[in-house]
């Protein structure tokens, strides 16, 4: 089976046809970052519009460059939650008028169900992929949440703790933000914490205790914030690299921490990681270490798969697609996953 995957939750333009044994048969994203840069943060309506423009032709491309027409896809497959509604709307839509148009079978795919599911796409190269069940993270500009991942599918995967605020990406680019860097801060900052001390600055662990897989970063945020006003900001390249180093491995040190601990309260013997944040240096080197002395196989996607693709997305409907499900063409679009949720944002069960 070969399906075609639509992404348009956020800020990348994405499309990929990938067979139900996630080969990638090709794999095109356009990121939107230029036109945000500008503004630190993604715009909403900006994204919309810049969907409506480069949807087609990344589609086009993405077909292209697997030598298949439109009439040898098996089916289609489109992020329709969680994302921003607009942004939704215009791979929603498109999807729909291409499986109306060539008579293919629809599904819609939940964004963090694909995030999940990115260790195992692969190129021609056999690649490691991880045995169900694992706990796995998910960790990006919009979502930092812990999983039990029972089955490929929406309703055998159940979350086991997340942020009650900022996502661990959205702390990255706030700091950046506020240290002048530059948008996606993300990237910066783990170039930048390579060259630093990271007890340079004493940077506190919010939650730090075990017994809940709750998290939160916007203290992380605030801290390096006063820190900031307090000391002023970095007069050298070493002070910023330090205070980079120090702030990203706060956050480093509390996702790794809180997964593990997820890992072993489910007897799980397997972590796997995703989500953009994922593509951090730290964050790997650190799970490296940690899923090593604890006896415990780690699965990590390459960077380039832990940002949102259209890969992620064919391959999580391919499954679905292959088990009889289908979605008519009144599909809808949602802010919020479809995962039952163990943490709400500002509260929730401790
Ligand atoms: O998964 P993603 O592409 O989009 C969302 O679904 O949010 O993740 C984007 C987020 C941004 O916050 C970006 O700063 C962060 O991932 N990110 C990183 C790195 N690369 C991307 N954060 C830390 N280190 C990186 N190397
Ligand atoms: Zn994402």
């Amino acid at each position: 089976m070969r399906v075609l995957g639509i992404e348009s939750s956020c800020d990348e333009t994405a499309a990929a046809v990938v067979t139900e044994q996630g080969r990638i048969l090709s794999d095109v994203v356009r990121s939107q970052v230029t036109l945000h840069a500008p503004f630190g943060g993604v715009v909403p309506e900006l994204a919309s519009r810049d969907h409506m423009r480069a949807i087609v032709p990344v589609v086009q491309e993405a077909l292209a460059r697997a030598r298949l027409g439109l009439e040898d896809i098996d089916g289609i497959a489109v992020t329709h939650r969680p994302g921003l509604m607009g942004a939704l709307l215009v791979g929603v839509q498109l999807a729909k008028g291409l499986a109306f148009g060539a008579d293919k079978p629809l599904v819609g795919v939940d964004h963090l169900v694909g995030h999940l599911l990115a260790s195992f796409l692969h190129d021609d190269t056999a690649v490691a992929t991880p045995r169900f069940p694992f706990a796995a993270l998910v960790v990006s500009g919009g979502h930092t949440s812990i999983y039990r991942v029972d089955a490929p599918f929406a309703e055998h995967i159940r979350e086991l703790g997340g942020t009650r605020d900022d996502a661990a990406g959205e702390a990255f680019d706030k700091v950046a933000k506020l240290l002048g860097l530059g948008y996606p801060g993300g990237p910066i900052v783990d170039r930048l914490a390579a060259q630093g001390d990271p007890r340079a600055v004493a940077v506190p662990r919010p939650m730090p205790g075990v017994r809940s897989l709750e998290m939160s970063f916007s203290g992380i945020k605030t801290f390096i914030a006063g820190h900031v006003a307090r000391a002023g900001a970095p007069a050298t390249a070493q002070q910023l690299a330090d205070l980079c180093a120090s702030f990203q491995s706060a956050v480093v040190e509390t996702l790794v921490r809180k997964t593990i601990a997820a890992a072993r309260r489910e007897q799980l013997g397997t972590v796997v990681i995703g989500g953009g944040v994922a593509a951090n240096r730290g964050l790997r080197a650190a799970f490296a270490k940690a899923c090593a002395d604890k006896d415990l196989d780690l699965v990590v996607p390459p960077p380039s798969r832990c940002t949102d693709n259209g890969a992620m997305i064919a391959y999580a409907g391919a499954l679905r697609l292959a088990r009889g499900d289908r979605d008519g063409l009144d599909l809808g679009v949602s802010t919020t996953t479809v995962l039952p949720r163990a943490t709400r944002r500002g509260g929730g069960r401790r």
